[in-house]
């Protein structure tokens, strides 16, 4: 291999990895909150990060034992619980990669009396099924000197324990660990979580020793916002311009002058082009990340996504496939295509609120696609309105201009008949 070709394959390795890694090696107490800060010192924990979602903080403090390879680790996790009851979760997971199932948690639960409790959980697919989860041993991990704290006031939560782990499946350098936040149980027994992107990507491996972590990394979270962005624009905004076009300065109420009556076709195909590839090409980095996250799927966001891929698609053929305008089934062509136009239309507007569900739960996002829909439907209904107008204007001034012809021709043939036609009594006295 040449060491040109050798370069381009390191770059690339070197990029990808960038797009995955996300090296954060901040672990200074001092960061924490005031709330946790008191409590991870009165531990003597001095390894301290803000975890990357649920507004969490971890603390760690840890020791190898040679002589027994066992690993040594307290833990103190906090964040906020949305209610008054909740539960916070943290647990290791000794696979490959830092996921739910398979995780041996600490969960504290939080109930309305005012009481708490804190036990272990085995954390198996079958949970993620559906299935109860019911307190239980961790067999591999020794965890003791449990602890949960809650404060009413500022609805803070944290968890304490101890653990023994044997280090042939868990290593200090590459830690596999999980946090969750939920807001309901039964009992002992925590109820599932939410399932926003804030709740799915609360997992990483972390060095224990330099506080390093690889996690879904800025760039993924960085190309979400792009896939977003060019969604919003290429089907959200470009294909309803495409859409306006065609409706309102093709005959009525705007057609453009003899010269260029076919501009509204050009103008129509280019929005509809531009939006198709931009749409696209976020559609693609969708399914990209998509098959990044492999331990959980937006089901509802992707089928949508797959459903308007295949029919803007479908839409794009007509360049090439639509009738002529002499053809019979033009008109049922025409109705097609306009049909699955409109109903394209509604699906993107639904998908594109599922997204910004799913990435942004705050409301700037939706609030601004909102106010672009809003004009949207501000300018349609201002056309329309016009439209109908124009419409009813043009049908009374043909009315008009028919019966004005009418009594035109009328006269014209009173005229004609006096000139031409000698009338009966004339006749009578010029008769003999
Ligand atoms: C209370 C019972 C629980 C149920 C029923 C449950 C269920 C689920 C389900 C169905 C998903 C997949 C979501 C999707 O595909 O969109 C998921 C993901 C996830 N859950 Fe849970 N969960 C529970 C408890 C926990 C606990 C205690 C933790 C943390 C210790 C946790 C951490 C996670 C994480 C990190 C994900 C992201 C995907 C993955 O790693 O598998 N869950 N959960
Ligand atoms: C009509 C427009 C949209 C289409 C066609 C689309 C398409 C897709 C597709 C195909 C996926 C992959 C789903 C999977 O395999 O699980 C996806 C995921 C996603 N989309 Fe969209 N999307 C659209 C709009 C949006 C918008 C407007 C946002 C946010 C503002 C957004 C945010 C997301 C996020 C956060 C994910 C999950 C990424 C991940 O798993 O890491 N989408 N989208």
């Amino acid at each position: 291999m040449s060491s040109s070709t050798e370069l381009v394959i390191i770059l690339i390795t070197l990029a990808f990895l960038s797009l995955i890694l996300n090296i954060n090696a901040q672990t200074d107490c001092s960061e924490s909150s005031d709330e946790f800060f008191d409590l991870a010192s009165a531990r003597n924990i001095t390894k301290c990060k803000k975890l990357t979602t649920l507004g969490a903080e971890f603390g760690w403090k840890y020791n190898v034992d040679n002589h027994t390879k066992r690993l040594q680790l307290d833990i103190i996790l906090g964040a906020s619980l949305q209610n008054a009851m909740g539960w916070l979760a943290w647990g290791v997971n000794p696979g490959q990669r830092p996921q739910m199932v398979g995780t041996r948690a600490i969960i504290g639960i939080r109930y309305l009396n005012g009481t708490s409790v804190i036990k272990t959980y085995n954390i198996t697919q079958y949970t993620k099924i559906g299935c109860p989860l019911l307190p239980s041993e961790i067999s591999d991990v020794n965890v003791s000197n449990t602890q949960v704290n809650y404060s009413a006031t500022t609805r803070y939560m944290t968890i304490h324990a101890s653990l023994i782990l044997p280090q042939k499946d868990y290593t200090v350098s590459k830690l596999n660990h999980v946090w969750q936040v939920g807001h309901s149980a039964n009992d002992v027994q925590p109820l599932m979580h939410a399932t926003t992107l804030q709740n799915v990507d609360s997992t990483e491996t972390l060095d224990l020793d330099t506080g390093t972590c690889v996690n879904i990394g800025h760039r993924r979270r960085h190309l979400r916002t792009v896939h977003g962005i060019l969604n919003i624009l290429g089907w959200g905004i470009l294909l309803p311009i495409g859409v306006i076009i065609a409706r309102y300065f093709r005959v009525h109420p705007f057609p453009f002058d003899q010269k260029k009556k076919n501009l509204w076709f050009y103008l129509h195909v280019s929005f509809q082009s531009v939006g198709y590839v931009l749409g696209t090409i976020g559609w693609g980095i969708g399914l990209w990340l998509g098959h990044a996250s492999k331990y959980y799927t937006f089901r509802t966001h992707r089928i949508l996504a797959i459903f308007i891929f295949t029919f803007a698609t479908l839409q794009m053929l007509a360049f090439r496939l639509k009738p002529k305008d002499t053809d019979d089934y033009r008109k049922h062509w025409n109705m097609y295509h306009h049909f699955l136009g409109y109903a394209l239309l509604a699906t993107i507007s639904v998908n594109i609120f599922q997204g910004i569900a799913i990435l942004k739960p705050v409301y700037t996002w939706k609030w601004a696609y909102v106010a672009i829909l809003g004009a949207f439907g501000v300018v349609t209904i201002a056309f329309e309105i016009y439209t109908w107008i124009k419409f009813r204007n043009d049908i009374k001034d043909k009315e008009k201009k028919n019966q004005n012809d009418i009594k035109d021709k009328e006269k014209k043939n009173q005229t004609t008949n006096q000139e031409g036609k000698p009338s009966a009594s004339t006749t009578e006295t010029k008769a003999p």
